[in-house]
């Protein structure tokens, strides 16, 4: 019969043979490619001391292919609980130095059990990813458990905010947790995904392409879109979830918190009067005015590599959590092409779904004009950015700068798809299109027929700038709320954004809109 001392003894035996994983051959392993173990990993992401683990005792069930004589406690994924800031996240971690990180049936279910807890209790999840796939010894039964991951990656979206971050390989079908969640984080020169890799794609498309160049960090953060940010390193992977998590609240019934701001909310910003250059034609950087604008001058952009004539990410007004759309005039003009209208659309929702205020600076010359574009279903895409946008029920702010020409500016949060305060700076252009274009088309037979053509269109078009590019004919009919200095922007944004906070505003009962995807 065991003595209690014999019975924690075993106990103690046991945690620590949980803690080393694959061995510490394996670990070293790990290291050597510049990869922290799974532990390791959840060390830097939690506050310290915070995580709980469970299921470190769970085992595969599996006895082919030898592996009786192979079991690892924890099965190669090491899954709990933890703070981040204090506030409680669930989280799975993905250990390498097991099967390669590979997914067995119980390895699945203990992911399954975070996943439930984290719907459950209204807490975040976050997803570390470094493994080879489906544990091929197990076959179906591997595949089955990735199933039950995805389902619940449908079920939880917008309940609990979702994070993936990608250390190491995360290929095939398993790519489609990560892509199902809220955010992808990827590590630089570590980690890759695909659905197919270098060998397949070389013997189906005599493609030669090696893992970082056809999935690698870069590559889906400045060409897929796949991927919301790249990181330099692990650490700096973690921080971004730690840095994206302070800006949502916990659940879809929860605000996101209030954080303290050193700067004044009356603050004014002289320079923002003089940032809209005189020649309409000349660009300016939306991040000068975001940046001067929100607390702190604190930015954290998503997707800054991609589609970068439209900017997302998330700062703070009045200590508010706030998600910026915003055009880049520096980036083709600002204009609305298929992967910015995407992006901007996706984000929209994101923002929606966990009550994130939404503040939209406006300079939008249009739709982007091309063939490639119409063939490649601008109009179906362009339309997921002004569904998102009709469908928001978040408080909605927006700021017309410059441009607003067109069906953007009907779709960018615009008053008649339910923006609720709309400013316009004096510098704004509400109208169908440009100066010239509209001259053309409405005065072209007096052009033709004119004396000197060149010298009437010239007048035509500053006759129709003075007489339509301002904000004052949409000021007149209350498509605006309100024409403001620049220099003022930041404490009536505030201000709206206060106004708004207990805003309720519902859509109609439906099973679910049909976004054209
Ligand atoms: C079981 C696996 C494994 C897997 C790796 N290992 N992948 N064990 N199932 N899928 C094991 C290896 O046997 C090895 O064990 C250890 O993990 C490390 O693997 P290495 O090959 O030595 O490492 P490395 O050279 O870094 O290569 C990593 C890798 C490679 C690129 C991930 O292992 C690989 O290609 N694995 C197979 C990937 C794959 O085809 N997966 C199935 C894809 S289909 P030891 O004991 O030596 O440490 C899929 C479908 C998902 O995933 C379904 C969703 C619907």
């Amino acid at each position: 019969m065991s003595t209690n001392e014999e019975r924690l003894s075993r106990l103690e035996q046991m945690r620590a043979e949980a803690l080393l994983g694959g061995g510490p051959v394996r670990i070293e392993r790990q290291h050597a490619w510049g990869k922290l173990t799974a532990r390791e990993r959840l060390d830097l992401l939690l506050d310290p001391g915070s995580f709980v683990e469970l299921d470190a005792f769970v085992t595969h069930r599996s006895s082919e292919f030898g592996l009786d004589e192979q079991r690892f406690l924890g099965d190669g994924v090491v899954t709990g609980h933890g703070t981040i800031d204090g506030r409680l996240v669930f989280v799975f971690s993905q250990d390498f130095t097991v099967f390669g990180g590979s997914l067995s049936e119980a390895y699945a279910e203990k992911i399954c059990k975070v996943m439930d807890l984290a719907v459950k209790v209204g807490a975040p999840l976050i997803g570390l990813n470094d493994s080879g796939g489906a544990r091929i010894q197990e076959g179906v039964v591997s595949l089955g458990g990735y199933a039950d991951i995805f389902l619940r990656n449908v079920l939880a979206s917008g309940v609990v905010p979702q994070i993936s971050v990608i250390m190491g390989p995360c290929a095939g079908g398993a790519v489609y947790s990560p892509a199902m969640t809220d955010f992808t984080v990827m590590v630089e020169r570590t980690s890759y995904m695909f659905v197919t890799g270098p060998n397949v794609v070389k013997a189906v498309t005599h493609e030669a392409v090696d893992s970082e160049a056809l999935g690698g960090a870069l590559v889906h953060t400045t060409r897929s879109g796949v991927a919301h940010l790249a990181a330099h390193d692990e650490a700096e992977a973690l921080d971004a979830v730690r840095r994206i998590l302070g800006h949502l609240p916990q659940n879809n019934l929860e605000q996101a918190p209030l954080v303290a701001t050193a700067g004044p909310v009356d603050r004014m910003d002289s320079e923002l009067d003089d940032i809209v250059p005189d020649d309409p034609h000349r660009p300016y950087d939306m991040h000068d005015v975001i940046s001067r604008v929100v607390d702190d001058g604190q930015f954290l952009e998503i997707q800054p590599g991609w589609a970068q004539n439209i900017i997302t990410g998330f700062a703070r007004l009045g200590g508010r959590s706030i998600g910026v759309v915003a055009q880049q005039p520096a980036v083709l003009a600002g204009a609305l092409d298929i992967d910015a209208s995407v992006k901007g659309a996706r984000f929209v929702r994101t923002c929606d779904c966990f009550n994130v205020p939404l503040l939209t600076l406006v300079d939008v010359p249009g739709f982007l004009p091309g063939v490639g574009q119409e063939h490649g279903g601008i109009i179906r895409h362009g339309a997921k950015l002004l569904f998102a946008y009709c469908e928001a029920t978040v408080p909605k702010v927006t700021v017309i700068t410059r441009k607003a020409y067109g069906g953007a500016y009907d779709v960018m949060s615009s008053k008649h798809v339910r923006g609720d305060m709309n400013f316009a700076w004096p510098t704004a252009e509400i109208a169908v299109m440009g100066a010239e274009g509209a001259v053309n088309i409405i005065f072209k037979d007096a052009i033709a027929k004119a004396e000197d053509p060149i010298a009437e269109r010239r007048r035509l078009v500053a006759e129709y700038e003075a007489e339509f590019a301002n904000p004052y004919i949409a000021a007149a009919r209350g498509y605006v709320d309100d024409v403001i200095r620049p220099r003022e922007t930041r404490p009536r944004l505030i201000r709206a954004l206060e106004v708004m906070a207990d805003k309720r505003d519902t859509n109609p009962r439906k099973k679910h809109g049909n976004i054209p995807l």
